[in-house]
């Protein structure tokens, strides 16, 4: 719509498209128009008070075949133009159009790349509550991004590295046993962890045996490897199969090994622009000018550290992908340390930095408890997942036991209604997770999108044995007038726009927020309209709308990486 009033106005003020559509407002009530123009910004360049540009725009307008742009009447208020659609008109456009050209208009992101980073679980030990976060607001930014044109690179920055590998590998040798990892890994890889520590306060000698095994490990030896990797194999087992249930996946798993001999090309790199210093004997940055504290390089016993080898990755990205963004979704108690590794980067004069940001998020909680490393002291995600299938099951049993693929709708449901309470808040806030609320199918949950969805399929699939199928043509049915369907109309050809602002503030609940107003007003149509009248046209018109809402509210739970069941 916007882009309708845009080019009309391009015919009547000397502005380009690009100087006109940020000026462009949508009036708080459609009363009082679908699209407002303020003239505001134009008094300096025309030299004549708003309203008097206002009228002379509108003298101008009038003279033009307004129809051809979907346009029925503009009014002047004051300083504002109010532009007016042609509601069955502009209707039969966009529903002939569908949703997916309708995207195709708004490919901003042609020709750019996006690196997102998300997920990146430590290997050996339990995800984490906050990387269920990373991984589902990384992986619906990545979809979104995608929708939009973008070229994007998902990446996994595996923490697979540090001198805790060691330690676990001395363990292992020492009390593991192979058959019980392998049948649960990161439980049996956590509890071999724990000992090690606990044997460590009576056995000191523990540590150097720790020490000597990653000084192994970093030195290539056969032993130390092949135990290092197989611990790798086994979580990432566990971690791909997590992933598999959440929709979720990777083009690049490179963890913090992978950077571990590129170390000294960093270190080389930031000498030769002078910013190494020594403190302690440990090399670092100062970052005085930022008001922070120093990013460390290199400790005093030469083990290089957890900055350095994001400043790694951040070169190798670069230097690989050449992005245009480079997204870290991870936890909000990091940001000290992104501030830091971005203000390196900076200082070795990088521009590319500009384009690093981290997309920090708030704690979860899952009904008040926090998800934990260790059984029995909090939740496990494969648990709390089973247990949503499981409730989502208990449900479908008790509403509709004879359908088809029940199991299938259950996961769907279940993780959907766990992933959407996740993306439906702002990403800063914390969140806390309530069973009973998250599978409502009436309150702002996964459910009860998935389930309005659903609803809509089961009346195009009763419309399509009554022959009323939506036919290539829509004709501009004076249903559309109605400011029920109006107003859905209007929120229909604001998608692109939803996922634009999505990208622009990179947080998935503008779309989740979106996808809730849509059902709201889908279904007050729906309680308000008779789908199944005498005249064919007017089903046939109805029917148009709700399947371009339904299309709607799949791409996007999509994006959000949460399944649409077209029956529940
Ligand atoms: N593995 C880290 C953790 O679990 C997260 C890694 C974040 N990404 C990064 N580039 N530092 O806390």
């Amino acid at each position: 719509m916007k882009q309708h009033v845009v080019q009309l106005l391009t015919n009547v003020v000397e502005l380009t498209e690009t100087e006109i559509l940020p000026l462009i407002e949508t009036p708080p009530s459609r009363e009082q128009g679908d699209i407002a123009f303020p003239c505001f910004q134009l008094a300096k360049k025309f030299r004549q008070a708003p309203p008097q540009i206002a009228q002379q725009i509108l003298d101008k307008l009038n003279q033009l075949p307004l129809d051809d742009f979907g346009i029925k009447e503009v009014k002047q208020v004051g300083p504002y133009l109010n532009f007016f659609f042609d509601r069955k008109q502009y209707a039969s456009h966009l529903l002939e159009q569908g949703m997916e050209s309708l995207l195709s208009s708004t490919q901003i992101g042609e020709g750019k790349t996006v690196v997102v980073e998300y997920s990146s679980p430590n290997i050996a030990k339990h995800f984490q509550v906050y990387h269920i976060r990373s991984t589902m607001i990384g992986q619906s930014l990545a979809n979104t991004y995608a929708a939009l044109g973008y070229k994007v690179e998902k990446m996994n920055h595996l923490g697979d590295w540090g001198t805790q590998f060691g330690k676990l590998t001395a363990a292992f040798l020492k009390w593991g046993d192979e058959e019980k990892v392998k049948e649960n890994p990161l439980s049996e890889l956590v509890a071999l962890y724990v000992k090690f520590h606990e044997e460590a306060e009576n056995h000191p000698e523990l540590v150097d045996e720790g020490r000597m095994w990653f000084k192994k490990l970093e030195d290539g030896d056969e032993e130390a490897v092949r135990i290092w990797q197989w611990f790798k194999d086994e979580s990432l087992k566990v971690f791909e199969r997590l992933y598999s249930q959440l929709n979720v996946s990777f083009d690049h798993y490179l963890g913090e090994s992978f950077y571990s001999n590129k170390m000294d090309d960093v270190i080389q790199k930031i000498k030769e622009k002078d910013l190494l210093e020594e403190s302690d004997g440990a090399l670092v940055v100062r970052l005085d000018e930022q008001n922070i504290p120093p990013c460390i390089i290199q400790k005093s016993d030469g083990a290089s550290i957890y900055a350095t080898r994001d400043l790694a990755s951040a070169l190798y990205r670069e230097e690989q992908f050449h992005p245009d963004k480079i997204l870290y979704v991870v936890d909000q108690r990091q940001a000290l340390h992104f501030q830091q590794v971005f203000s390196v980067l900076k200082k070795m004069d990088y521009a590319f930095a500009d384009g690093c940001e981290h997309i920090a998020f708030g704690f979860m909680t899952i009904q008040g408890k926090i998800g934990s490393t260790r059984k029995g002291d909090g939740l496990l995600l494969d648990e709390v997942l089973d247990y949503a299938v499981e409730r989502a099951m208990n449900i479908i049993e008790e509403k509709n036991p004879n359908l088809e693929n029940k199991h299938e709708v259950a996961q769907a449901i279940g993780i959907g209604a766990i992933v959407f309470n996740d993306l439906k808040h702002h990403r800063t806030h914390n969140i806390d997770f309530n069973w009973d609320e998250a599978f409502t199918f009436e309150g702002k949950t996964g459910p009860y999108v998935q389930y309005t969805h659903a609803r809509i399929k089961s009346l195009l699939r009763r419309a399509s044995e009554e022959e009323a199928t939506a036919s290539q043509s829509v004709t501009p049915h004076p249903s559309y007038e109605s400011d029920v369907a109006w107003d859905m109309i209007y929120a229909l050809q604001q998608y692109p726009s939803v996922l634009v602002e999505t990208t622009k503030k990179n947080d998935p609940s503008q779309i989740a927020k979106y996808l809730l107003e849509l059902c709201q007003l889908f279904n007050r149509y729906y309680a308000q309209e008779r789908f199944f009248v005498e005249d064919k046209a007017e089903v046939q018109a109805k029917i148009a709308l709700a399947s371009h809402v339904a299309s709607t509210l799949k791409h996007g739970l999509e994006l959000l990486s949460i399944k649409a069941p077209d029956a529940i």
